[in-house]
């Protein structure tokens, strides 16, 4: 016979969370991978099997938009079937009960979905559209259900899905948020992410050189774990709701 034994997290982790007036969770497609959502890097990773230059630059939607929004239609669909798993639950408990903004480098909105209400998407969303022309604001508006082909502007212009692409900026409002609550918060949560990708692995470094206690949760180690105060080893939807149990116990 087995024994489930919870695993134990250190009393300064528990401390820490207990003590804590703001906390940041930062994520990446690891928390959404319980949920059946690829991540990017790694055996199974989306960038083995796609080329990041053809979907996911401004210059290949210009050379094949259709090919390009028949990746995010397949995406969509996949976002769509999938549901929030107990990783992204626990946060959203975790809100309920303390200050805690989420920022996401996902655009899947399985966040949102959970219940979490402060959410600052890093690389935009799915969900929305916006014009291929960057002047125009006509196009902005939520995602069509199911589109079909390339979805046009009311200016006529193509639309495209409002996600950053390599070699574009994050929304700037979002990145300054995002920058204002590491700076300020007592605790960062950093989950599921490779930490390679900047801007956004540079939040962990402003929260560590803001005084921030910062907890890695990922299987595998990242660049950034011998940085922090502790790195809990194992899958997000297995370490977040005990240790966001314990913490609020
Ligand atoms: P990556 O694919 O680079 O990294 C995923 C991380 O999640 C890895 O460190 C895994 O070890 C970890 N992981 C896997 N399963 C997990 C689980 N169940 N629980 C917790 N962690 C798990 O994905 P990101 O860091 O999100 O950008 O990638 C960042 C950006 O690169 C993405 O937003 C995307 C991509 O190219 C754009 O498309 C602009």
């Amino acid at each position: 016979m087995h024994e489930t034994r919870a695993p134990r997290f250190s009393d300064a982790t528990l401390q820490a969370l207990r003590r804590s007036e703001q906390i940041v969770a930062l994520t990446g497609s690891g928390i959404s991978a319980e949920s059946g959502i690829p991540t990017f890097r790694g055996e199974d990773g989306l960038w083995k099997g796609y080329r990041a230059e053809e979907l996911a630059t401004a210059e290949g939607f210009r050379r094949d938009p259709g090919r390009v929004w028949e990746w995010y239609r397949w995406r969509m669909r996949m976002f769509r079937q999938a549901n929030p798993n107990p990783g992204h639950q626990a946060l959203a408990r975790l809100e309920a009960r303390a200050a805690l903004t989420v920022v996401t480098q996902n655009i899947d909105g399985l966040h949102q979905r959970a219940g979490s209400r402060r959410v600052l998407e890093l690389h935009g969303s799915v969900w929305r559209v916006k014009c291929l022309r960057p002047a125009c604001r006509r196009g902005d508006a939520e995602a069509p259900d199911d589109p079909q082909g390339v979805p046009s502007c009311a200016c006529g212009a193509p639309l495209r899905p409002d996600v950053v692409w390599f070699g574009e900026a994050l929304p700037g409002d979002v990145l300054d948020g995002a920058a204002a609550a590491v700076s300020s918060c007592d605790v960062a949560l950093v989950i599921g992410t490779s930490a390679l990708v900047y801007p956004a692995a540079m939040l962990p470094v402003i929260a560590l050189d803001a005084g921030a206690y910062v907890i890695e949760l990922n299987p595998e180690p990242t660049p950034l774990t011998p940085r922090v105060h502790d790195s809990l080893r194992g899958r997000a939807g297995d370490l977040l709701p005990k240790l966001v149990d314990e913490a609020l116990s």
